[in-house]
């Protein structure tokens, strides 16, 4: 794999705040995180740790109250279609079909129509949707809604991919399916990618690392390298090592002494 750093995240701290309280609430301490070309990250922390704060600084819809952010070495000011955001739930325009709510992006960009038809066709096939081209998104299966959204993100060709927990609202199965979907992405695009997670097994099947958060305020409690080659499958599940690391990511989470 190629070492050239893509993002990090230096000492970042952000408070937001507090409805009830004089003083603010303090989110995240001194958040450092770096994520190198084609690495899959994964942040894992119990619910309210700060995780999608974390997300919204990187991509730029927030700012840190302290800390640097540098992509491509340049600081992060702003949200960047480079910087592509996949969310829980599929975020697509209902009176658009598929293909319009793919080609959205590029459209803005004013890109000539045969490149456009080109690169949707491209990316229909790529998250498995052929035939599917003239729905709208309530015709479509959640696991489907989602492949959409992927989709419109990546057509935009992002270095980066930031995602908040984007199957967790998927079936078992879909969700599986879906784990192998982006491996693939990765493997084929190559983008850096932090991808958000509960599942402690999503984790470990998708990330090359993962860091492990505190409970309020967020801090990374610890950094754990995979060391599982890819391509990937479901039969890690029952590999020894695999359930050791599981092991003791569950033991970091529930350690009641880890704030
Ligand atoms: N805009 C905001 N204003 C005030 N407080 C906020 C804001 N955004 C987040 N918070 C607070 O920051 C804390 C962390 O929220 P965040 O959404 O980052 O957690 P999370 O780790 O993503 O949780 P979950 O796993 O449940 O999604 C919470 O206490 C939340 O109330
Ligand atoms: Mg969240």
């Amino acid at each position: 794999m190629n070492n050239e750093n893509v993002f990090t995240m230096n000492n970042v701290s952000k408070s937001f705040p507090s409805p009830n309280r004089d003083k603010p609430l303090k989110v995240l301490e001194n958040i450092s995180i770096k994520i190198d070309e084609g690495e899959i990250i994964a942040l894992i922390g119990p619910s309210g740790c700060g995780k999608s704060t974390i997300l919204s600084i990187a991509a730029g819809f927030e700012k840190p109250d302290k800390g640097n952010i540098l992509f491509n070495g340049k600081p992060v000011t702003e949200p960047s279609s480079k910087r592509g955001v996949v969310f829980q739930s599929a975020v697509l325009f209902p009176w658009f079909t598929v293909k319009q709510n793919i080609a959205y992006g590029l459209k803005l960009k004013e890109l000539d129509c045969s490149l456009i038809n080109e690169k949707c066709e491209e990316y229909i096939s790529l998250v498995g949707l052929e035939g599917f081209e003239d729905y709208y998104p309530d015709q479509l299966s959640g696991g489907m809604q989602q492949r959409v959204s992927i989709a419109r993100v990546l057509i935009m060709e992002p270095k980066m991919l930031l995602m908040d927990e984007p199957f967790a609202s998927l079936d078992a199965q879909t969700r599986i399916s879906m784990q192998q979907l982006l491996l693939s992405i990765s493997m084929q695009l190559n983008p850096s990618i932090l991808f958000i997670t509960h599942d402690v097994d999503e984790a470990l099947i998708l990330a090359d690392r993962i860091y492990v958060m505190s409970r309020l305020p967020g801090r990374i409690r610890q950094e754990i390298s995979v060391p599982f080659s890819k391509p990937r499958s479901i039969s890690l599940l029952g590999n020894h090592l695999f359930s050791e690391l599981k092991r003791s990511i569950l033991q970091l989470l529930f350690d009641h002494n880890n704030s």
